[in-house]
C-alpha cells in the first residue's frame, strides 16, 4: 500500500520516534509505544492506517507501456531478422478503483476483488493512444500454437482472405486493451468463437480475484497475506506443489518489521506464480529509510542454475532442455494461448532468445523490478514492477506467412512499467 499523505507522516513518526530512541532516552518505552503502533495501525481493518491505503493505494498507480514497432515486416517474413524499435510510453492510470466486495470473515481474513479500469494519460504519453505502429499480429501468430494441426489449411485460407499477415498496423489502444480481428472473423465459429483480441483483452469492468487475505488482528506477521486465489489455496497451472505455491503477499505492503536478510514473497496474478525480492540497498526517501528489494535474475533463471524452476520449465522443445532462461510459459493461465513473460528487453534472458531479433537493449536500471518498503512498518512506499508480453510461434508449411521464417521467435509485443507515485 503505497502511503498517502497521514501514512507518510506516520512512517516519519516511527522514525522520528527511532531517531529518539536512538539518542538513548526511551530505549524500553519506545520500543513498546512503536510495536504497540505498528501492531494497531498495521492491521486491515475499517480506521486504521493500513486499512486506508489497503482500499485504494495512497499513491497514484501508472502502467507505461512501450509498443514494438517491427520495421522490416515484408523481409522478416521472407526470413530476415527482425528490427524492433520501442514506441512509448504511453500511460494509463491503473488501480484508482477501490478493492471492492470487502467482506470481513470471522476468522481473521478479508475476501475481496480488485477491479481493473485503465484511463489514459496523455500528458504524460508521447502521444495519443490512437497513434498505429506496425506490429505482431497476435492473432495470426498465436494460431499455430491454438488450433489443431489438421485446421492450419483453414486457418492460411483464412489468413488470405481476411488480407491479414503475420504483421499489421494498429493503435496502441487497440493493442493494448482489444479490437476485432478480421482474420478471427474468417475463422468458423467451431474453431475460434471471440473474434476480439489484444494483450489485455478484458480489462475495463473486469475484477480480479476473489482473494483472501489475513488481516493481521490475531498475528500481525501475516497481515496481507494472501491465503486464497480464486477459492483455491494454491494454484493449478504447473501442477507441482512449489510453483503452484500462493506465497506472499501482492508486494503493496508486507508483514511488519521487513528483515533485509530474509526474501519477501508476493504474488502477481499477471504473471501466474509467486516471485520474491532479495535486500538490495538501503536509502533515504523524504528523510524515511527504506529497502530495496529486487527481484533477481536467479528467480527467473533456468533449472540448470536454480534447480527450484523446474517445474516453470514447460515445454523441452522451447526451452531447449531446460536451459533456457528468462521467460515464463503463460500458456497454462492463459487458456493455451502461446504467451510467454519476461523482464522487458529480455533482461536475464538467454543469448539465443535476445540473438534472433534486433533493436534490444536490456540494462537493469531500467528494465528490473523492486519495491522499496518501509522496514518498521512493511509498507511499500515506492515501486517499479516491469514486464514483456511475447508470443512464441515457429515456422511451418502449412501457414504461408509463417513457412519462411529465419527461425522460432519469441516475440515481444509491448512492455510495461508500473509504478506507484
Ligand atoms: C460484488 O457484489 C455485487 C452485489 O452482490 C455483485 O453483483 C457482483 O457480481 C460482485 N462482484 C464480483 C466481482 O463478484
Ligand atoms: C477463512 O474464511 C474465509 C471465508 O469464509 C475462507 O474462504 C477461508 O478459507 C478461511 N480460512 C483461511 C485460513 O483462509
Ligand atoms: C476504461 O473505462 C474508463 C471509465 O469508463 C474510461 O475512462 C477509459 O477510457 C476506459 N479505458 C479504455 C482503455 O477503454
Ligand atoms: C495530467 O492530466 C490529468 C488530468 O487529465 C491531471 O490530473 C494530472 O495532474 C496531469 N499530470 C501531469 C503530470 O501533468
Ligand atoms: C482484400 O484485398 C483485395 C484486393 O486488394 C480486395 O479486393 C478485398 O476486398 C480485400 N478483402 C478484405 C476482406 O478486406
Ligand atoms: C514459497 O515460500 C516458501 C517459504 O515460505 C519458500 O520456501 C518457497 O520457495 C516459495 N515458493 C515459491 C514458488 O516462491
Ligand atoms: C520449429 O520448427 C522446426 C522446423 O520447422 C523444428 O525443427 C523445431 O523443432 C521447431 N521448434 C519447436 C520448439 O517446436
Ligand atoms: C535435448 O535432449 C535430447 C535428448 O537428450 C537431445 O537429443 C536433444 O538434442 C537436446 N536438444 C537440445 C536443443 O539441446
Amino acid at each position: 500500500m503505497c502511503c498517502n499523505k497521514k501514512c507518510w507522516l506516520i512512517a516519519g513518526t516511527v522514525i522520528g520516534a527511532l531517531l529518539v530512541i536512538l539518542g538513548g532516552v526511551l530505549i524500553p518505552v519506545g520500543d513498546i509505544i512503536i510495536n504497540g503502533e505498528i501492531d494497531k495501525e498495521a492491521v486491515i481493518e475499517e480506521g486504521t492506517i493500513a486499512y486506508e491505503n489497503w482500499i485504494v493505494p495512497g499513491s497514484t498507480v501508472y502502467r507505461q507501456f512501450w509498443i514494438f514497432h517491427v520495421s522490416n515486416p515484408n523481409e522478416v517474413i521472407e526470413g530476415a531478422k527482425p528490427i524492433l524499435q520501442q514506441k512509448g510510453p504511453y500511460t494509463y492510470l491503473v488501480r484508482h478503483l477501490p478493492k471492492s466486495n470487502i467482506t470481513q470473515n470471522t476468522n481473521n481474513t478479508v475476501t475481496f476483488y480488485q477491479p481493473n479500469e485503465a484511463v489514459f494519460q496523455r500528458n504524460m504519453s508521447i502521444g495519443s493512444d490512437d497513434d498505429e505502429y506496425t506490429v505482431l499480429n497476435l492473432a495470426v501468430a498465436a494460431a499455430p500454437g491454438i488450433i489443431s494441426e489438421m485446421f492450419l489449411g483453414i486457418v492460411d485460407s483464412a489468413i488470405k482472405q481476411s488480407n491479414s499477415s503475420l504483421f499489421q498496423k494498429r493503435s496502441v489502444r487497440e493493442v493494448l486493451w482489444g479490437y476485432r480481428d478480421p482474420f478471427l472473423e474468417a475463422i468458423p465459429n467451431f474453431i475460434i468463437s471471440d473474434k476480439t483480441t489484444g494483450v489485455f483483452y478484458p480489462y475495463n469492468g473486469t475484477a480480479d480475484g476473489p482473494y483472501v487475505v489475513f488481516n493481521g488482528k490475531d498475528f500481525i506477521q501475516k497481515v496481507a497475506l494472501i491465503t486464497r486465489y480464486k477459492r483455491q489455496s494454491t494454484l493449478s497451472y504447473w501442477s507441482d506443489d512449489y510453483c503452484d505455491m500462493i506465497n506472499g503477499t501482492d508486494a503493496a505492503s508486507f508483514p511488519p518489521s521487513v528483515d533485509k536478510n530474509l526474501r519477501l514473497y508476493f504474488f502477481s496474478s499477471e504473471i501466474c506464480r509467486s516471485i520474491y525480492g532479495e535486500f538490495e540497498k538501503e536509502y533515504k526517501l523524504r528523510g524515511i529509510k527504506l529497502y530495496r528489494f529486487v527481484v533477481p535474475k536467479l528467480a527467473l533463471a533456468s533449472p540448470l542454475e536454480n534447480p527450484d524452476n523446474h517445474c516453470f520449465c514447460t515445454d523441452l522443445l522451447i526451452s531447449r532442455n531446460c536451459t533456457g532462461s528468462g521467460v515464463l510459459d503463460l500458456r497454462a493461465c492463459q487458456g493455451g494461448k502461446p504467451i510467454f513473460l519476461s523482464m522487458p528487453h529480455f533482461l536475464y534472458a538467454s543469448d539465443f532468445i535476445l540473438d534472433s531479433l534486433d533493436g534490444l537493449s536490456p540494462n537493469i536500471e531500467e528494465h528490473q523490478t523492486f519495491v522499496d518498503v518501509e522496514p518498521i512498518t512493511g509498507f511499500t512506499m515506492h515501486f517499479a514492477k516491469r514486464l514483456q508480453v511475447n508470443v512464441y510461434f515457429n515456422r511451418t508449411d502449412k501457414i504461408e506467412v509463417l513457412s519462411k521464417l529465419q527461425s522460432e521467435f519469441m516475440f515481444p509485443v509491448v512492455w510495461l512499467n508500473e509504478v506507484g507515485i
